[in-house]
């Protein structure tokens, strides 16, 4: 059972998602890399944090040459992880305590090593052929077209075999399924109900965009902002690769598969699942991936929050922009970071990464929060001979690399952190404050990230104003992000000063509120008829219905 929402509203929408990378959880057998019984080990953790569900990056088999996004076998576990048994328990545990499972769902492509490709590529006459993306040379024997990979360099790979190319949006390991076909579909579609009849709750959906691509291979125009030092992926214009006007046809089909097939006891029904895209795109396309008449995704991922600068005005415009394009019907949702992105915490620094959690956690919409954000982890500096990341690999110097983002979790003071036992070697360096940046440590401590996070997902849980409530604007400049959060008679105010100076916000009918929570426990927000002062640094979430 998950945690009741407030009526009329599914534990998603009033819920929390928490993403765990397994691979930097928690080690249980000593090898340095995190496991799925070091995950079930740490549910107390999630569970007194106040998450309502966790979305496990890729567990499946794999070369691990992109970390478990190159699968070869979609319905097993990776020994490195543990096993089917070991993932049952971990399922049986989380809904036990209220915590709604979410799977990885790589669509996109498949390891070279899987299967499939192997038999794919042992011909062109192969049944499996047509399972993946295949183009012959160009005139001069180059690749078919200019399109290229999203670590760098071209997106085709010639296998010298056949004399053809194949298509790779990531590695030339990960080559592109070919969902046009119907029994890549059917396949596809098969692997969510194996997991589904397992227990899973929902899905987040892999580089969701990429699923289809132009059937005539032309070409992708120059992108004219690019300069050398960016991305060399952005130097074109993904017209022909990404986001392409039929994608809407395979959302309805896997939507009908996440509605449709019954669930085993204990996990969410039919109806009550959840299922996110990852997409990264602009606000105005990626509101076509809710679907006609919210047929589509139910939380087609928002990470404009990653990229805009970390500025009142900015984040007030992204805010009403996104609010204002959501269809009717529509759930809003929020990221911060991923495994992908470097850490909220080093994006804005520490001091305002405790404003950002409170944004987050009281924006109208579902938030995903990133592992080790709730004890305010950073991106650690990987020294290049310990760099894991194959993208880091392919573009060099271009600073992409998404190892600082990734390193393990820092759970007690103790040598590996908790992560490891103290002799073992992680995968991924230790960040060097881990000592002090920790669970354990943070644990109780008045004024420590952790206990900020805990407030904030008790307060959203008790406050349905928080959790399901409208949103409307108050102030978007001078350093001072705020908004008001309304439901049935409740209305909160949320005041964030984004400086290190002192801000007065003039809030008319604020002197009548009470405070309920502060980014700083320690600095006392003096209350002026009509107006609040806020310290450096320091948001607050205040009762405008309650006396003080
Ligand atoms: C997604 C994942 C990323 C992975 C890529 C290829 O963007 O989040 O980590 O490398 O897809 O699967």
């Amino acid at each position: 059972m998950s945690r009741p929402a407030p009526a009329g509203f599914t534990w998603w929408q009033a819920g929390v998602i928490y993403q765990i990378y397994p691979r930097s959880y928690a080690d249980t057998d000593g090898d340095g890399v995190g496991d799925l019984p070091g995950i079930t080990g740490r549910l107390d953790h999630l569970q007194r944090l106040g998450v309502d569900a966790i979305w496990l990056s890729p567990i499946y088999p794999s070369p691990m040459l992109d970390f478990g996004y190159d699968v070869t076998d979609h319905t097993g576990i990776d020994p490195l992880f543990g096993d089917l048994a070991r993932f049952d328990t971990l399922i049986a545990e989380a809904h036990q305590r209220g915590l709604r499972v979410l799977m990885d769902f790589i669509p996109n492509h498949t390891s070279d090593r899987h299967p499939w490709f192997t038999a794919a590529r042992s011909g062109r006459h192969d049944p499996y052929r047509d399972w993946y993306l295949w183009a012959d040379p160009a005139a001069d024997g180059g690749p078919p077209n200019n399109w290229r990979s999203v670590f760098g360099g071209p997106a085709w790979t010639l296998d010298g075999e056949s004399g053809q190319y194949f298509y790779h949006a990531y590695l030339p390991q990960q080559p592109d399924l070919n969902w046009r076909n119907r029994a890549v579909r059917a396949a596809q579609l098969d692997i969510m109900r194996t997991w589904l009849d397992r227990g899973v709750d929902g899905f987040r959906i892999d580089a969701f965009r990429h699923l289809l691509k132009d059937d005539q291979l032309r070409d992708n125009p120059p992108k004219p902002q690019w300069r050398v030092g960016m991305a060399p992926y952005d130097a074109l214009l993904p017209e022909h690769t990404a986001d392409h006007p039929d994608i809407g046809d395979l959302v309805a089909l896997i939507r009908a598969v996440i509605d449709n097939h019954p669930a085993p006891r204990g996990a969410a029904a039919p109806g009550d699942r959840v299922l996110i895209g990852e997409l990264y795109l602009p606000i105005e396309r990626l509101m076509r991936y809710y679907g006609p008449a919210g047929a589509g995704l139910h939380l087609p991922s928002n990470m404009h929050l990653i990229d805009t600068p970390w500025q009142a005005e900015r984040v007030g415009a992204l805010i009403d922009a996104y609010e204002a394009a959501l269809p009717a019907g529509a759930w809003p949702n929020w990221v911060s970071g991923n495994h992908d992105r470097s850490r909220i915490a080093t994006r804005v620094g520490p001091a305002q990464a405790r404003v950002a959690a409170m944004l987050l956690l009281t924006l109208r919409g579902t938030p995903t929060l990133y592992y080790g954000e709730e004890i305010g982890m950073h991106d650690v500096p990987i020294p290049s001979e310990l760099v894991q990341d194959p993208y880091e690999r392919r573009v060099a110097g271009v600073g992409l690399g998404r190892d600082p983002e990734r390193t393990p979790m820092q759970w007690t003071a103790d040598p590996g952190a908790g992560f490891c036992a103290p002799h073992s070697r992680p995968w991924l360096p230790l960040a060097e404050d881990a000592a002090v940046v920790n669970v354990a440590t943070q644990n109780g401590q008045e004024d420590s990230m952790v206990t900020l996070y805990q407030r904030l997902l008790a307060l959203r849980r008790a406050v349905p104003a928080l959790s399901v409530g409208s949103y409307s604007p108050l102030q978007a400049a001078g350093d001072v992000l705020a908004y008001v959060r309304e439901h049935q008679s409740q209305r909160i105010v949320v005041a964030l000063n984004l400086s290190d100076r002192p801000r007065t916000v003039a809030l008319s009918g604020i002197s009548r509120g009470r405070i309920l929570l502060s980014t700083d426990p320690h600095r006392p927000t003096r209350q002026l008829a009509g107006t609040v002062i806020l310290g450096p640094d320091q948001g607050v979430i205040i009762d405008e219905a309650m006396t003080s």
